[in-house]
C-alpha cells in the first residue's frame, strides 16, 4: 500500500523531471511584433535566409499584407510571379552538394521548434570563432549552416546590437510567416464577441417582452386564487 502510494507520486512528479533536465538555454529577449520590424525582418529573410532556404507556404502576394507596396515586393520577387512561392535561389541539390544537407524550409520553422521564435533568435546569435578560428554554434554544434549574420566577428558593442536586431527581426518574421492569418483571426475574434454582445441584449429584451405578455396581471392572479 506505501509502495503504491510513494509510486504513485513518483509518477506525478515524472513531468518536472524533464523540466529538469532541460535547462532553458534560450535567450529571454522580447520578439519585435511592430510593422517596421516585421518588414525589415522580410528583408532580410528574403535577401539572405532565401540565398538557401525556402519559404514554400508563403507567396510574394502574402508579403502585401506586411505593409510593403506593390512596388516594393516587385523589387523583392523580380521576374517570379506575384503568386510564386518564395523558393531559394540555390537549388537543393546545390546546397547539398555544399553543406552535405538540403537546407529546412523556414516557412513553419516558428512552430516546428519548441519556443520557436526565441529558438531562431538564440540560433543566429550563437555563432562564435574557437581558438583555432573555425566557426561553431553554442545551440547547435556542429551545425551545417555558415554563419550567415556575422555573429562570430560581432564583438563590439555597436555590432553585436546590430546582430541582435536584425536576428529578432528576422525570428518575427518567421513566426508571423509560420501562421499570416493570425491577426485577421484575433480581429475577426472581437467582431464575434462584439455580435454575440449585442446578441444576448436583443434577446434578452425580446424574452421580456415575451414573458410580459406570458405573465398574468398580479391582481387577476389574486382573484382567480380566491375563486378556487
Ligand atoms: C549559406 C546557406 C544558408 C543561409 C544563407 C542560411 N541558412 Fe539556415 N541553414 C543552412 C543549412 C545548410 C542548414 C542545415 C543545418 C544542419 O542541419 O546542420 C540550416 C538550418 C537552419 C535552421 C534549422 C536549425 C535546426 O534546428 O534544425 C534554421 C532555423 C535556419 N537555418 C535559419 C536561418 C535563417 C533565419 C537564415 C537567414 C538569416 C538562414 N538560416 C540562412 C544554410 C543556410
Amino acid at each position: 500500500m506505501r509502495l503504491s502510494r510513494y509510486s504513485l507520486l513518483f509518477m506525478l512528479m515524472l513531468p518536472c523531471l524533464d523540466a529538469w533536465a532541460e535547462p532553458a538555454k534560450l535567450a529571454d529577449v522580447i520578439i519585435p511584433d511592430a510593422p517596421d520590424a516585421l518588414k525589415r525582418g522580410a528583408q532580410t529573410a528574403v535577401g539572405t535566409c532565401m540565398g538557401c532556404h525556402d519559404l514554400k507556404y508563403i507567396t510574394y502576394h502574402d508579403l502585401l499584407a506586411l505593409g510593403f507596396t506593390k512596388q516594393e515586393v516587385d523589387e523583392m520577387r523580380a521576374e517570379h510571379p506575384l503568386g510564386a512561392a518564395l523558393i531559394s535561389q540555390t537549388p537543393p541539390e546545390a546546397s547539398l552538394a555544399a553543406y552535405g544537407k538540403i537546407p529546412p524550409d523556414l516557412s513553419l520553422m516558428a512552430k516546428a521548434r519548441d519556443d520557436g521564435p526565441h529558438y531562431i533568435y538564440t540560433l543566429l546569435t550563437s555563432f562564435y570563432q574557437d581558438s583555432t578560428g573555425n566557426t561553431d554554434n553554442r545551440l547547435f554544434p556542429s551545425i551545417k549552416m555558415p554563419d550567415i549574420l556575422g555573429a562570430g566577428a560581432a564583438n563590439d558593442p555597436a555590432a553585436r546590437h546590430e546582430l541582435q536586431t536584425n536576428a529578432a527581426e528576422v525570428a518575427a518574421f518567421l513566426n508571423w510567416a509560420a501562421d499570416p492569418h493570425a491577426n485577421e483571426r484575433r480581429h475577426l475574434g472581437y467582431y464575434v464577441i462584439g455580435y454575440l454582445i449585442v446578441l444576448t441584449g436583443l434577446l434578452y429584451l425580446l424574452k421580456r417582452r415575451i414573458w410580459r405578455r406570458l405573465a398574468p396581471p398580479p391582481t387577476k392572479l389574486a382573484s382567480s386564487k380566491a375563486d378556487l
